[in-house]
């Protein structure tokens, strides 16, 4: 495509915009188990006004911009009390969960460089770890050292030990990780770091914000956040279970000590001292003001009510699934994630059973290995569970019946 030789009018490109849209998986009413988070219409427009008035300020310079500045504050103290983190915790927003696990790499990196000297670093992490930390390794210079999890899909915390060693500068562990949604046993993998005083970060990406109100609705959740001993990072989505727009995370550190290790500064160049929090220079503010609102909006009760209805319909989806043989779930979800196969392998292909549901409207993530198929329930799906287990059981048949096989397909894309 060329770029027009002279423009369009705004009522012409927003329509080419819409419907550019047509193809796309059809959120709003739910039929995505994976990429969108959706709380209502109400929240939605609460973002999108929020976002529309910083669209175009930047964070990078909040001497500028000291309204960014208190914005990041007040978001960040609201996490920190989400996990517990005391008055000594300390964050940044990021771009989303990526970033967040990027910078979490980096701090532990330079914490073992400056501290103890350590030029080949390695992370001790289990397989279930998101591809973000490999993506950090491989960024930064560390060792990605993965250590297979157990039958229960959890990290294998003796395992993990006899993989550490005088290099090993960050141990890592999930609540919950992303493949079969349970939560490791973060308690035990904090203990190795601290013992060895390196760093243990927490990837509560997803569960950071609901883990919390799951607990104060009886759920019976094993400590995850700060006030475990030994955790020092912990990374969570507010692009996600928080339900505000795309690329709003935060990174959170126990201490403003630790903190420091994520922060880079130079002068080395013509243009004067540049600081940065994370990866990216310029900061877009509209994310960061659209999280401060939707958390505002919704407030405590309302991320109670979010969290409750998301299990509800995480928990029907699961027993949905166990009531079918020709399927396996993974595991019981600890959180609002939940991941199923074929029972016999040989009879079903599942990515053929992604391709029958896709054709009916659902999109589920398709991963591997084992294939499995990969549901990340939101409030969005509170409702919805019996209409998807309806075409779940429809797309099953037909399946079975033409003996097909699919795609693995991708979780991320590079096009
Ligand atoms: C457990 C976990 N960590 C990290 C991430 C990465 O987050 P993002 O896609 O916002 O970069 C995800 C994304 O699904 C995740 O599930």
């Amino acid at each position: 495509m060329a770029l027009p030789s002279h423009g369009l009018g705004r009522d012409d490109v927003l329509a080419q915009l819409d419907g550019l849209k047509a193809d796309d998986v059809r959120w709003r009413d739910g039929h995505a188990f994976t990429l969108v988070y959706n709380a209502g219409d109400d929240v939605l427009a609460v973002a999108e006004a929020a976002y529309a008035r910083y669209s175009s300020e930047n964070a990078l310079n909040t001497d500028a911009f000291p309204s960014l500045r208190r914005i990041q504050n007040e978001v960040v103290g609201i996490v920190g009390d989400w996990l517990q983190a005391g008055p000594e915790g300390a964050g940044f927003m990021t771009s989303g969960g990526t970033e967040s696990i990027l910078m979490a790499v980096k701090a532990a990196r330079e914490r073992g460089r400056k501290e103890r000297n350590i030029t080949a670093p390695n992370v001790v992490l289990p397989t279930s770890a998101h591809a973000a930390f490999e993506k950090g390794c491989y960024y930064f210079g560390l060792e990605s050292r993965r250590i297979p999890v157990g039958a229960d899909w959890r990290a294998d915390v003796p395992a993990m030990e006899a993989a550490i060693d005088d290099n090993t500068v960050l141990v890592v562990g999930s609540a919950p990780q992303y493949p079969q949604g349970v939560i490791d046993p973060i308690a035990d993998i904090a203990a190795l770091a601290a013992a060895r005083d390196i760093n243990c970060h927490v990837d509560g990406c997803m569960g950071g914000v609901t883990l919390t109100y799951l607990a104060r609705l009886g759920h019976d959740i094993q400590p995850w956040n700060f006030t475990v001993p030994g955790v020092t990072s912990i990374s969570v989505d507010l692009h996600k279970f928080g339900y505000t727009a795309k690329g709003a995370s935060v990174i959170m550190h126990r201490n403003k000590r630790l903190r420091n290790y994520q922060t880079y500064v130079t002068d080395n160049w013509l243009g004067g001292l540049y600081g940065s929090s994370g990866v990216l220079g310029t900061k877009g503010g509209g994310a960061m003001a659209a999280a401060w609102a939707v958390m505002n909006y919704l407030g405590d009760d309302g991320y109670l009510r979010l969290a409750a209805a998301a299990r509800r319909a995480c928990e029907q989806l699961a027993a949905a699934v166990v009531a079918i043989p020709e399927l396996q779930l993974r595991a019981a979800p600890d959180a609002m994630l939940l991941a199923f196969g074929a029972a016999d392998p040989a009879r079903l292909d599942v990515y053929a059973l992604a391709d029958a549901l896709w054709r009916r409207g659902w999109y589920l993530d398709r991963q591997g290995p084992p294939a499995s198929l990969h549901c990340t329930v939101n409030a969005v799906h509170d409702g919805k569970i019996d209409a998807f287990v309806t075409d779940l059981h429809a797309s099953l048949a037909e399946v079975l019946a033409a003996g097909a096989g699919g795609e693995q397909g991708a979780y991320g894309t590079v096009e």
